[in-house]
């Protein structure tokens, strides 16, 4: 199948489109991104343009979404505004990208009579205690993302009931790994621990994430792309649970930092103590983990150690203003001078 990838220039969409081009060499990726702060152009580096095309629209532009679905034969979902924090100051646009975003592109794809994938999150699901859920568990989303997610998610079972169309969706817990932007814990963590700016820990630090390395998510999302039933709905749960202290000691360990760049901030509002997910009907597809967080956790400090031309400018734009805006002025030391050397993909 050829492929519409939607968000393809986002953290892991461009994860998502190198697996898809080196897993199918016969066929090509067409990548749909508005580019928003989120989504960049270098994140699709290194990847042979005559089999990856970039078509620079919005999701919500129905006429740029029908002619790039032209000679495509499905489309995967990951364009969407991902982060709580944002969602939480300015609610707005993820209602419209991740809500009537996702409306525009089902009635494209179903028109066009191609597979609709839809990306998910395990956040629809809301806060759990103890076990995990289940693709039947009910949403119950708190944060203005999450609950955006979810209307993506229900006009996706709307789509399969009322027209029979072949959409269906996959759910994942935290990703992390190469290319995520710095707004979020992991990659937030690693460069200011690198820079040695404090790293800012929400509340008790005690709420738990399941980390699921970006790659595995994206050849679970090849798999459900393949081998899913349509109007199904398939977890993809990481390999492994930890408190968000224990992520942070951990790159503090792999930075050579100590423990007094940790810094107790205000608590989230509406904070999610614990998701979690069981990946077992994914695994029912062929599907498994292959990484650990020990052995992902290194590869992901080493990347951003290596790759300063990917973070560098990140660091000195519009994300030096969130930053003030979200953690208070001057925390965050200037990196964002050094020039870009060669370039690999
Ligand atoms: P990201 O923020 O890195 O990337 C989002 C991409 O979508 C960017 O390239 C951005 O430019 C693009 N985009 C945003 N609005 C758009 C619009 N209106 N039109 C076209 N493109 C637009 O996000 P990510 O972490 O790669 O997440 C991708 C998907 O996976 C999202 O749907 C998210 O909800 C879901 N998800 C993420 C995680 C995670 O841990 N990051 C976990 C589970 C599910
Ligand atoms: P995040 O990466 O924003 O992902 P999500 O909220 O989608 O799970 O946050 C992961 C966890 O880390 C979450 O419990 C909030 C917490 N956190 C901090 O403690 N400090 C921070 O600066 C950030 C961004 C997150």
């Amino acid at each position: 199948m050829n492929v519409l990838v939607t968000g393809g220039a986002g953290f892991i969409g461009s994860s998502y489109v190198r697996h898809r081009l080196d897993a199918h060499p016969d066929f090509s990726v067409r990548v749909l991104d508005k580019l928003t702060y989120a989504g960049r152009r270098e994140n699709l580096e290194g990847l042979p343009a005559e089999r990856c095309e970039l078509v620079v629209a919005d999701v919500a532009d129905r006429d740029a979404v029908r002619a790039a679905l032209e000679g495509c034969d499905a489309l995967v979902n990951f364009a969407a505004e991902t982060h709580v924090d944002r969602s939480i100051t300015a609610p707005g646009e993820f209602i419209q990208t991740d809500v009537y975003g996702t409306y525009v592109l089902l009635e494209a794809a179903r028109d066009a009579g191609v597979r609709h994938l839809q990306v998910s999150t395990d956040e629809v699901y809301g806060s759990i205690d103890e076990g995990s859920f289940t693709e039947t568990s009910p949403l119950d989303p708190s944060s203005p993302y999450s609950a955006s997610k979810a209307g993506g998610d229900l006009l996706v079972g709307a789509f399969r009931s009322t027209y029979d169309a072949d959409a269906l969706i996959v759910r994942a817990s935290n990703n992390y790994g190469p290319r995520q932007y710095p707004e979020k814990l992991i990659p937030l963590c690693v460069l200011n621990a690198l820079a040695g700016d404090p790293l800012p820990v929400y509340g008790d630090g005690k709420q738990v994430r399941n980390w699921l390395w970006v790659e595995d998510f994206a050849s679970a999302i090849d798999a459900v792309l393949e081998f899913g039933e349509p109007g199904e709905v398939y977890n993809v749960g990481g390999p492994d649970e930890l408190p968000n202290i224990e992520v942070i000691q951990r790159i503090l360990e792999l930075t050579g930092r100590d423990e007094s760049l940790i810094s107790y901030v205000d608590d989230r509002l509406g904070h999610d103590r614990r998701y979690s997910l069981s990946a077992a009907k994914t695994e029912g597809l062929g599907w498994e983990a292959a990484v650990r967080f020990e052995d992902g956790i290194e590869r992901t400090v080493e990347w951003y150690r290596e790759n300063e031309w990917w973070w560098k400018p990140i660091r000195g734009g519009e994300y030096r203003e969130y930053y003030e805006r979200q953690y208070g002025a001057g925390l965050l030391s200037d990196t964002s001078s050094a020039s870009r050397p060669g370039v690999s993909g």
